[in-house]
């Protein structure tokens, strides 16, 4: 089986790199399968914190791989389900950064929304152009894209599917931080290691509660962060944080 992603941990941080650079890491169903299967081996690994997303400097992913999908029939495709997959991805529990450089295109996009955090390089450019090859968005484009950057500045680029700039999608609200190119890959690992030295479950509970957002009125999302927020003074990491600031010291986490 040839190795579409590929996986390493730097102390309590997991990385997975899409490993497809003759076709721009397409997302084939095989290199989903192993994407799928790392993030949710590190999701499980109790040493693991924080997981980062990365692609080449060239191409996060072009999209769908466009040969798997070119001759399937409209039951081939409710047959097989494949976007059914993104729902696994959508349930990892810890922390996903995306680390994009070059084109984030199609299911491309749409992977890199599925992220908590995107640092993107000055050369990344963001694109739903699904449009140009007869379909549409269907790995939660039109969603996440319009709750990212709102109605009109989503509707032009799913219609058009012109690609946007990583300043313009900076600006528009689809990216966390924009580096240097030569630098993305470096901030996304400085940053994974900074919010890895947080407490891990407060870390969790708080990426839960912020994609509540999307999921509940403003009523049941306060209150669902009320309960959130009083069930971490079950935690030894509350304790040792408050403590830590009373002594004037750096608070040691275990994630416990
Ligand atoms: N699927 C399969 N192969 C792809 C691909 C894709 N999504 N994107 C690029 N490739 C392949 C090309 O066919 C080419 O292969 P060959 O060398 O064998 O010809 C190789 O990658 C390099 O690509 P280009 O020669 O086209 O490179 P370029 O620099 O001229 O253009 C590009 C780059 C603008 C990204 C162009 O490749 C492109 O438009 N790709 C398709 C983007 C797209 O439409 N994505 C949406 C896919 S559908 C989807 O994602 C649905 C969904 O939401 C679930």
């Amino acid at each position: 089986m040839s190795n579409h992603v590929l996986n390493r941990t730097e102390g309590h941080v997991g990385v997975a790199t899409l490993n497809r650079p003759e076709v721009l890491n397409a997302l084939s169903v095989e290199l989903m399968d192993q994407l799928i299967a790392a993030l949710e081996a590190f999701d499980r690994d109790p040493n693991i914190y924080v997981i980062v997303l990365a692609g080449s400097e060239k191409a996060f992913a072009a999209g769908a791989d466009i040969g798997d999908m070119a001759d399937a029939s409209v039951l081939d495709m409710y047959n097989k389900n494949n976007l059914a997959r993104w729902l696994r991805i959508k349930a990892i529990r810890k922390p996903i950064i995306a680390a994009v450089s070059g084109f984030a295109l199609g299911g491309g996009c749409e992977l890199a929304m599925h992220c908590d955090i995107i640092v993107a390089s000055e050369s990344a450019q963001f694109g739903q152009p699904e449009i140009n090859i007869g379909i549409m968005p269907g790995a939660g484009g039109t969603q996440r894209l319009t709750r990212a950057i709102g109605k009109f500045r989503a509707m032009d680029m799913i219609l058009t599917g012109r690609f946007i700039t990583a300043k313009e999608a900076y600006d528009a609200g689809l990216v966390s931080r924009v580096v240097a190119k030569e630098q993305f890959l470096a901030e996304a690992m400085r940053l994974a290691h900074q919010l890895a030295s947080k407490p891990p479950i407060a870390l969790r509970l708080a990426k839960d509660a912020v994609l509540a957002v999307d999921e509940m009125p403003l009523s049941a999302g306060l209150e669902y962060e009320r309960r959130v927020f009083y069930s971490l003074f079950a935690t030894s990491d509350q304790k040792e944080g408050m403590k830590a600031f009373l002594e004037k010291r750096k608070p040691k986490f275990e994630g416990k």
